[in-house]
């Protein structure tokens, strides 16, 4: 069959939501995300990244099998799922399962009332995936429910709210199970009296929430079930701009069509070709969709094994496997576990059950987690095409590289034979990713061995290896050499070295860990030696041992548990109003509207008549001279519009802050690869986006190119001012002190992901240059501003809204800026409305993030751990323009003492300027890099004097009547308190006690614990930056429109400035309304950072309704026993006004950096946390296992947000120190851009025991209601996990009598992890001493018994 006599193109027939949409023009190339958001205008699911790695987008699929009669419902990314594919589907949105016009449905009403969600963005995602799984499990147990949320991302909540959610609905109780105290901690509310206060455990109450009933859902459409019994099978056409889509429904077909059409790529789940299609440019005229085939469908149970359909889910192999390994007998199953024990790890739930095994497998590609372990078992591959039938090993199309073409392009994958096992047969699959769950591995692996009878005499072994080189990879020469030999040290010895110089790993030139991964190739190996050492042990405990008792703990892998945790808060005094609301757990006031898809952000905005789409052209280039740009090809492309360039900038272009502008378009020269150069408008997001691709620019490169720190140092390439404070008489204290350390800790940047993308609207009004602009910002004020002078316009003709933000963490205020610039050039140049909507990749790689930083370090202390003074310098890497670099290296040195007193101390901060993307403010504002160095050389105090980190931090803590470095004086009160709760609360002394036993009795499995103090100083440094404004209008209905200068951008601001409204006006909650920030009824509004919202817009909102309240009282004396609606009914007749400003002047702060002195915050947070985690030394992998966080935040106007703002701040910090890891070329590119690469927190990180208690009598004289500004302290406490892990490392090398010191960078990756638990196999690594490793038999270190393996361990 071809293409001709198929000229017609089908009408695609699918449901969306109950309602059947019939397509005429279905093009192959739209996938269902921009149908939903763009056609049928059903905005609730999201773009975040767009390649299947966040979630945001997921939908629950339903299909009709009339054979099984049957429907199978299942969750999928809506970015990869093409719209032909849906063919007779039913898909339900956010939308369909529930609404605030309907019905809220259950799955809704408890994300939002368990305080789900913040910015709500990832809110839509995370309730398809519970919705779906509810649907095919009403009551689901803690591991599906933890596994169907493995696929979504939320970068705001920690996920721990989200999780409270799901448990409602699973079967199993959701007691704590923490019974130290021999109580369940979630029955604690009653001991928790403090002296004076009662404390509340209970964020949510589950007496509110409705059923969940299953017989309300949405049935599956009865025409589609029609459809599937009655209407014959045919192929389907589908013809589109570019690209043709064929769905056969017969063998037969398909042979004839794939020798019609080699090239064209048979398509199932998408998951593989559609990011080639998307974000590596490739293209593919016709694609073939074989999933209706039945030959590719098939299951088929044999004796000696099972046949699976290459087109079958791997959700379905997953779960016929789990059947099989349920049924058959152990011995049988043993490469069915395998299988199945990678495929729970493998993508998310949303990409197995759409995902197909012959796609995983034909992929080849290096990080296929099959291909290792189907090869490694003998699996076979039922192969077809016109030339005939064939089977051949799936091994075989590894066997010579990448190109192999042991598969011709005509054949086609049927099916896969995946064989029982033997006896005596072992098989094991071993992975180690960047994050345990949904991500690729960085190195897998598939191991068989096969001994004769009887015997640990090897008879087969197969070894096969993935993530390691292009392909997957066969240690096949180490395999034939052991054959016949023992399964014992010797061997195991030299089948290290064997696999060492076979898997000959590229050069550290072209990759990275390149080391890595060699130590996991020969780690894994030595796993599966112990493996089968202790499965050996089963079937002869006289004759084979086993593994000592300290080495069985490596064989279990660490398990994503539903965390339990607690939440401790100060309840209301029992005289507070019971309509008052502050101090009250209150929802999220979009809470619900998140959940249901209906809160709107930018993208969601409908379009606007005529408007354009805008996509950037960025610089490939980190320095360079711009010789041309060529944009003829460009804008001959399918509904291009213009190119719009510096030339188009009717006045500034650069704006100058501070030392250096920031640039809209690069004019004659690019500072760094990402820089925008111009910008294409088309009448689509995608025709601008082809166009763009299409810009040619030349280049000349200029020298110097300067990417790191030690490059700008080199080429004294800084930002001015550079800043010092000086303190003391450091060089007489370091004269006088019994040791001295020096050091250097590295701290990588960190990427915001916030997960809306930077978006903007500008829509000109046709009218003396007025424009609206809808902005995705923390800052409208600056966007005004710059929009106003990039236009050459008063700022009173530029209105900016904001009604909320999907995620900033500090990303969204300079960069938003010049975004919103260049769309509003476009839109003034074009006259035209344009929408600017960064795609993932190019926000990652446009508007930078946290600065990396280098600290330097010198530290003088006495032997009884007192410091006595600290010479440090401080390195942050700003990227090409100013932004905030300079402010941040002010605050790092500002902040730099955490919670100790140095009496002797010297800092400078140095702003490098680079060619990489500007860097700007992140959460926490250079606080988390400069104390994380502070409690490096703490622990480095500690290793040097053998006191305990912990002690060391005791010791040198802040007392009451000290100053600060800078002559600011605090109460370390609240500190100490916080840190003595801490303690107490984690039981921190008798769980190190048993963290050195568990350590004790476990060799490659050690546990590691820490506590950490903090002091977070709030203050913005000056006045003018904390000012505020309120505007409050009282209707005649009684009804309050309440507006400020804050930005919801998922913190909850707004709902506090109702409590704080409602609160002082008196009346319900519900009688207030926060529409949208806008510059028009807020002027000059100062930003939304630094944690200052709530306490300066509160302050500003509390004014404007004193200030109304005051105008009402004579009106409610004269009729105290009146109603709300009775007095402003009255007060409006006697022409009383309704509407009223309230301003805050702002905190009167200030700093002198010629003297060194100042008060440049008003208070302090406190807090302190404990994490306790376990490491795998073999691979570097790690668990969070218990977090204990006590915070000091004042008087909490609303708990539920406070706390909800400490665990997604904790968690992001967790990220920062742990995992996320930026990575750049040579040449200045960066690598990471999406989810795929980058990996922010998941499910799976975190802690399995998480416990939050707010400090009760706490009380603040300088914000609203006593509260603290809570938004950025909590990130640093994320440390705790760092010093934790570098507690279990350092059990390990002490262990192994390794150097006492050593140094450890953030983010602390399991690379970083398992190159500091140094042994035999890292030396073998970086020795590269492939014959002479000794590796010698010992005894057990603990035991006495016969050690297996045990390699000598020599001092590195
Ligand atoms: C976010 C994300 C996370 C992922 N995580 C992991 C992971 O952790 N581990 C892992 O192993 N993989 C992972 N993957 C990869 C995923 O498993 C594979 O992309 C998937 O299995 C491919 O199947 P598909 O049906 O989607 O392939 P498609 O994209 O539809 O097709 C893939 C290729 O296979 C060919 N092909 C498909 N079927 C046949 C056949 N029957 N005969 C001949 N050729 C055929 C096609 O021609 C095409 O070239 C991930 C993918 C994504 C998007
Ligand atoms: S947008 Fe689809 S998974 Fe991220
Ligand atoms: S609430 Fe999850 S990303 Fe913001």
């Amino acid at each position: 069959m071809s293409l001709q006599g198929a000229a017609g193109t089908e009408e695609l027939i699918f449901y969306v939501n109950g309602r059947k949409i019939l397509e005429k023009n279905a093009d192959p190339e739209q996938m269902l995300l921009s149908y939903l958001r763009k056609r049928l205008r059903l905005t609730g699911t999201k773009y975040g990244c767009g390649g299947g790695g966040c979630g945001a987008c997921t939908v629950m699929i339903s299909t009709y099998e009339p054979a099984s009669k049957k429907i199978r419902h299942y969750s999928a990314n809506a970015c990869l799922l093409p719209i032909c594919s849906l063919y007779g589907a039913a898909v339900t949105t956010v939308e369909g399962v529930g609404s605030t016009k309907t019905r809220v449905h259950p799955v809704q009403e408890r994300l939002a009332k368990c305080h789900g969600s913040q910015c709500g963005f990832c809110t839509p995602g995370m309730v398809m995936s519970i919705y779906t799984l509810l649907r095919n499990h009403p009551e689901p147990t803690s591991e599906q429910m933890i596994a169907a949320l493995a696929g979504n991302l939320c970068r705001c909540t920690g996920y721990r709210p989200i999780l409270d959610a799901c448990k409602t609905f699973c079967k199993e109780s959701v007691c704590c199970q923490r019974k130290a105290n021999g109580k369940c901690s979630l029955d604690q509310e009653d001991d928790l009296f403090d002296k004076e206060e009662k404390v509340s455990t209970r964020l949510f109450s589950t007496d509110e929430f409705q059923p969940l009933d299953p017989t309300q859902e949405l049935i599956f459409p009865p025409e589609l079930m029609r459809m599937a019994e009655n209407q014959p099978k045919r192929t389907l056409f589908f013809h589109g701009e570019r690209m043709t889509w064929i769905s056969p429904v017969s063998l037969d077909e398909l042979l004839d069509l794939k020798a019609a059409h080699p090239k064209a790529p048979l398509v199932v789940g998408n998951t593989s070709v559609g990011p080639e299609m998307k974000f590596r440019g490739v293209f593919h005229p016709i694609v073939i969709a074989p999933a209706r085939i039945p030959d590719l469908n098939v299951v088929k149970h044999m004796d000696d094994g099972l046949t699976l359909g290459a087109a079958c889910s791997l959700s379905l192999v997953k779960d016929i496997l789990t059947n099989a390994i349920s049924e058959y007998p152990e011995e049988k199953t043993k490469v069915f576990c395998a299988v199945s024990q990678q495929l729970r790890t493998l993508g998310g739930e949303q990409i197995r059950n759409v995902a197909s095994l012959g796609g995983n497998i034909i992929s080849r590609k290096s990080t296929s987690d099959l291909n290792p372990i189907l090869a490694a078992s003998n699996c076979m591959l039922n192969l077809v095409s016109r030339g005939g039938r064939r089977q051949i090993p799936l091994s075989d199309i590894f066997a010579d590289g990448v190109g192999n073409n042991t598969i011709t392009p005509e054949e086609i994958l049927v099916s896969v034979y995946i064989p029982h096992s033997r006896k005596g047969e072992y098989v094991s699959a071993f992975r180690q990713a960047p994050r345990r769950e949904n991500a690729l591995p960085i190195t897998n692996a598939g191991m068989r061995v096969l001994f004769e009878e009887g015997t640990d005499l090897i008879k087969d072994l197969s070894i096969f290896y993935g993530g390691a080189v292009a392909t997957t990879i066969c240690a096949k020469q180490t395999c034939w050499t052991l054959i016949g030999r023992h399964w014992n040290d010797q061997m195991l010895d030299e089948a290290c070295r064997l696999i060492l110089k076979e898997i000959a790993l590229p050069g550290s030139a072209s990759g990275e860990k390149v080391d890595y991964k060699k130590t996991l190739v020969v780690s894994f190996f030595y796993r599966f030696f112990l493996e089968v050492l202790q499965s050996l042990r089963t079937m002869d405990p006289c004759r084979y041992p086993g593994i000592p008792m300290e080495y069985r703990s490596v064989l279990q892998d660490f398990k994503t548990k539903i965390p339990q945790s607690i939440q401790i808060y100060q309840d209301i005094k029992p005289s507070q109003s019971p309509q008052d609301p502050v101090g009250r757990p209150i929802m999220h006031q979009s809470g619900i509207k998140h959940a249901t898809g209906e809160a709107v952000y930018i993208d969601d905005l409908p379009s606007v008549d005529g408007e354009l789409f805008l996509a950037v052209v960025t610089s490939s280039r980190a320095h360079a001279k711009i010789v041309s740009i060529d944009t003829s090809e460009a804008l001959k492309g399918p509904g291009v519009f213009d190119i719009i360039t510096a030339h188009d900038v009717p006045a500034t272009n650069e704006f100058y802050y501070s030392d250096g502008p920031e640039i809209i378009f690069a004019r004659n020269k690019v500072i760094c690869v990402g820089q925008i150069v111009c910008a294409v408008v088309a009448d689509s997001d995608i025709h601008a986006k082809q166009a763009a691709a299409k810009v040619k620019i030349e280049y000349e490169v200029l020298e110097p190119v300067i990417l790191t720190i030690e490059e700008a140092i080199k080429h004294n390439s800084f930002f001015e001012p550079k800043r010092k404070l000086e303190h003391g008489n450091v060089d007489q204290a370091f004269e006088t002190v019994d040791n001295i350390i020096e050091g250097e800790i590295r701290i990588g940047g960190q990427e915001h992901f916030y997960m809306e993308t930077q978006s903007v609207l500008a829509v000109p009004i046709g009218e003396d240059k007025e424009m609206d602009v809808y902005v995705s910002t923390q800052h409208p004020a600056i966007i005004q501003e710059m929009v106003a002078a990039s236009l050459g316009v008063p700022a009173n003709r530029i209105m900016c809204h904001v009604k909320r933000v999907g995620g900033a963490f500090g990303g969204k205020l300079l960069k938003a800026g010049l975004l919103a610039s260049v769309a509003a050039v476009a839109a003034n140049k074009t006259s035209r409305a344009v929408r600017l909507i960064l795609s993932r990749g190019d926000d990652m790689l446009i508007t930078g993030g946290r600065h990396p930083f280098i600290g330097k370090y010198k530290v003088g202390f006495m032997n009884d751990g007192r410091i006595r003074a600290v010479d440090a310098k401080y390195y942050i890497n700003g990227g090409c323009t100013p932004d905030d670099s300079v402010l941040v290296a002010e605050v790092s040195l500002l902040k730099m003492d955490n919670a100790y007193k140095i009496p002797n101390l010297r800092c400078w901060a140095y702003a490098c300027k680079t060619n990489l993307p500007s860097n700007t403010a992140f959460r926490g504002f250079g606080f988390p890099q400069s104390a994380l160095v502070t409690e490096t050389w703490i622990t480095g105090v500690a290793d040097k004097t053998g006191l305990s980190p912990e002690k060391i931090r005791e010791i040198n803590m802040y007392k009451e009547n000290e100053q600060t470095h800078f002559k600011q004086k605090l109460d370390p009160q609240n500190l100490i308190r916080c840190w003595n709760e801490c303690m107490e609360k984690s039981a921190y002394y008798s769980r190190k006690k048993a963290v050195n036993e568990f350590n004790q009795q476990n060799y490659w499995k050690k546990k590691g614990i820490a506590i950490v103090p903090m002091k977070f100083p709030f203050g913005l440094g000056t006045r003018y930056l904390s000012q505020a404004a309120a505007l409050v209008h009282i209707y005649t209905d009684g009804s309050v429109l309440l507006t400020h200068g804050g930005i919801e951008m998922g913190q909850g601001i707004h709902t506090k400035m109702i409590q704080v409204a409602s609160r002082e006006l008196n009346i319900p909650m519900s009688c207030i309304h926060f529409c949208e920030t806008s510059t028009t009824t807020v002027p000059n509004a100062c930003a939304s950072a630094g944690s200052a919202g709530t306490d300066v817009n509160g302050m500003a909102v509390k004014d404007a309704c004193q200030t109304l309240l005051k105008r009402l009282q004579p009106i409610i004396n004269k009729n105290p026993k009146g109603t709300w609606n009775d007095w402003i009914k009255e007060a409006f007749e006697q022409s009383v006004s309704l509407s009223a400003t309230g301003y805050f002047r702002g905190y009167n702060e200030n700093m002198d950096w010629e003297k060194g002195e100042g008060q440049p915050f008003t208070y302090f947070l406190y807090g302190a946390a404990c994490s306790e985690v376990e490491i795998n030394c073999l691979t570097g992998d790690h668990k969070n296992l218990r977090t204990d966080i006590v915070m000091d935040i004042g008087y909490s106007i609303n708990p539920a947000v406070d706390i909800g703002q400490i665990e997604g701040a904790f968690v992001q910090g967790i990220g920062l120190y742990t995992m996320e890891e930026l990575k750049y070329s040579p040449e200045g590119v960066l690598y990471t851009r999406g989810p795929d690469q980058y990996k922010i927190p998941a499910v799976c990180d975190i802690p399995e025991q998480f416990s939050v208690s707010l400090l009760s009598s706490s009380q603040n004289p300088y914000a609203i209601y006593a509260s603290k500004g809570i938004g950025e302290a909590g990130l640093f406490l994320g440390s705790s996990v760092f010093f934790a892990l570098r507690d279990a490392v350092t059990s390990v090398r002490n262990e192994r009598g390794l150097k006492k010191t050593f140094a450890l960078n953030s983010p602390l990756t399991a690379e970083q992890i398992r190159a500091s638990c140094a042994d035999d196999f890292t030396e073998m690594v970086i020795r590269r001493c492939f014959p002479p490793v000794t590796c010698t038999l010992a005894l057990s270190p603990h035991s006495g018994t016969p050690c297996y393996a045990q390699y000598s361990l020599g001092e590195k």
